[in-house]
């Protein structure tokens, strides 16, 4: 997303909050996070461990060797991999050799694990030995119940990472699933103020990027949720820089920034180097889907690189908001896209194919429908005020809601719920064509019931990315207001979704943390909502206990 004004952290209102670290989520496990590290590891294993991309049989499993020796060009690196956290119960060893030419990380592709189940590792070299990590591969088969945090938009300048503590702290999970912005390639100053960048300037350059992975991947609160939990990961813009698209992006200068192809290709080197994710063919195509077992399959977009045309201005003041635009002219022209045929024809796939209960959807931008101004479809004069949205792309959203309504070729409901990161604000939607026509024969939606709704959609609010100073709320009536779909919205604070699957429903909890200006152990349940099998709309929800047996 655009880059917002940087506002004031609020200051903690303790009355707000009522659970502080290590509360609900701790007391219904048995113990099976690793303990809680406060500190960073030794020089050799500085950047912490980390694991991805988990299937039924294998999972990626990271971390870099640092060597002492600024001259060395290689390191070899042993790893070990155990049932247990004490790494008797050993299943898998082996060594790798890693170079100067990938930076010094590590990507290993265990093999041969039995679905469902949580593992144990570690890595050593040069005498030094990494933390000892915990990750988990998907349950094949029948799973009756699963947990999933989602998380997105953590500038590391911008304020401290607790809401990645709590995740890490969460001994209920099966999966963290981080919709991007998972880095900012701004300066010093230039996008949050807490702490300062590394390197000082914008990153431009392969060096630079490195050098902005091994800043994040040196924060504490980052390495600790990447060492208990395994992830599942997807970029958005800044991972490369803001409001990217095929061939360029808001945030990049050709005249004084070298080539975009250039910088492009350095940052997603850099991406695959740092991050634990199994790289594909083509490094600009990462989209995939992870089935877990028959209760759901996640699917994860690529919405930047591969194939998105360039977003269009927005020419319209809204007092208020900014700018804003109506759909129409060149907002209708068919051949603008997000995803690509390509990957329209990969998605339309992968949902026929799918027999799993749920469809998760995690991808960048969000998908429903955000007006300053609410009409009918048919009326026109609707003004959306985000041109890089799926609002900016109205004609590629409408296959997306095609590729819904002709689900399913057999008699199972699609029940697809998209999982959304990018706005630096919390939100619960409905998916619907025309929000505002309360004639649901005549293709409209009724917000009282939630006809006239195909899939619903939650978005993260972010790690600790800014989002809009909304203290009483004012803001966020002001939004639902005009969008009738929108079930909940808040603006202001920061933290994650944690996603309740069953069979029977899928529950969306939004929760928040008390500040992102100076470490913070507090959190607090925010709302929740829920859909349930075949009924695709939102309803209230609760918050839901912890399993009585951990993963
Ligand atoms: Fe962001």
């Amino acid at each position: 997303m655009g880059r917002p004004a940087p506002r004031a952290p609020r200051a903690p209102n303790r009355r707000e909050f009522f659970r502080r670290s290590g509360g609900a989520a701790l007391a219904a496990a048995a113990l099976p996070l690793l303990p809680l590290r406060s500190t960073a590891s030794g020089p050799v294993f500085q950047h912490g461990v980390a694991s991805g991309d988990p299937l039924a049989d294998r999972v990626i499993l990271w971390t870099r060797a640092t060597p002492p020796d600024a001259a060395a060009t290689s390191v070899t690196v042993n790893y070990v991999v155990a049932t247990d956290p004490a790494l008797t119960q050993v299943v898998r060893t082996g060594r790798v050799r890693t170079h100067a030419q990938r930076d010094f990380t590590v990507k290993i592709d265990v093999t041969g694990l039995e679905a469902g189940r949580s593992y144990y590792y570690r890595f050593t070299a040069l005498g030094a030995s990494s933390p000892v990590g915990r990750t988990r591969t998907l349950p094949a088969g029948g799973a009756s119940r699963l947990r999933i945090a989602v998380a997105s938009c953590a500038s590391h300048a911008a304020g401290y990472f607790n809401a990645y503590r709590r995740i890490a702290e969460r001994a209920d999970l099966d999966l963290v699933l981080h919709l991007g912005d998972y880095l900012y390639e701004y300066g010093s100053d230039e996008f949050g103020n807490v702490r300062p960048t590394e390197p000082p300037t914008e990153a431009i350059t392969l060096t630079d990027y490195r050098t902005r992975h091994a800043q994040y991947k040196r924060d504490a609160d980052l390495q600790e949720l990447q060492r208990q939990h395994v992830m599942a990961v997807i970029w958005d813009d800044h991972e490369v820089a803001n409001d990217a698209w095929r061939n360029g992006a808001e945030n990049h200068d050709s005249t004084t920034e070298g080539t975009w192809s250039a910088r492009r290709t350095g940052a997603l080197q850099a991406y695959y180097e740092w991050m634990p994710v199994r790289e594909p063919a083509d490094r600009k195509k990462p989209q995939r889907s992870l089935r877990l077992g028959d209760l759901a399959e996640i699917v994860l977009l690529e919405e930047r690189h591969s194939a998105r045309s360039k977003q269009l201005p927005a020419p319209i003041p809204v007092p208020g908001v900014g700018q804003g635009f109506k759909a129409s002219g060149r907002f209708l022209d068919p051949t603008r896209t997000v995803l690509g045929a390509e990957q329209e024809a990969w998605l339309e796939q992968v949902l026929a194919a799918s027999t799993a209960r749920w469809k998760l959807i995690g991808q960048g931008v969000m998908l429903a429908q955000l007006k300053a101004l609410g009409r009918t479809n048919a009326d026109g004069g609707s003004i959306f005020v985000n041109p890089d949205q799926w609002d900016g792309y109205p004609p590629a959203r409408d296959r997306l809601f095609d590729l819904i309504d002709a689900y399913p070729p057999l008699t199972a409901a699609p029940n697809v719920v998209f999982l959304t990161g990018d706005i630096h604000s919390g939100w619960a939607n409905d998916i619907t064509r025309d929000p505002n026509n309360p004639d649901v024969e005549a293709g409209g939606y009724d917000p009282a019931s939630g006809q006239g709704a195909i899939a619903v959609e939650f978005v993260a609010t972010s790690i600790t990315s800014p989002g809009i100073a909304d203290p009483d709320g004012t803001l966020a009536a002001l939004v639902r207001s005009q969008n009738p779909h929108v079930k909940h919205v808040d603006l202001d604070h920061h933290g994650y979704v944690l996603l309740d699957v069953t069979p029977e429903r899928v529950v969306g909890e939004l929760w928040i943390v008390d500040t992102v200006a100076a470490p913070s152990g507090v959190e607090a349940f925010s709302v929740a909502f829920e859909v349930r099998d075949g009924q695709p709309h939102l309803v209230p929800s609760a918050q839901t206990a912890a399993p009585a047996s951990a993963p």
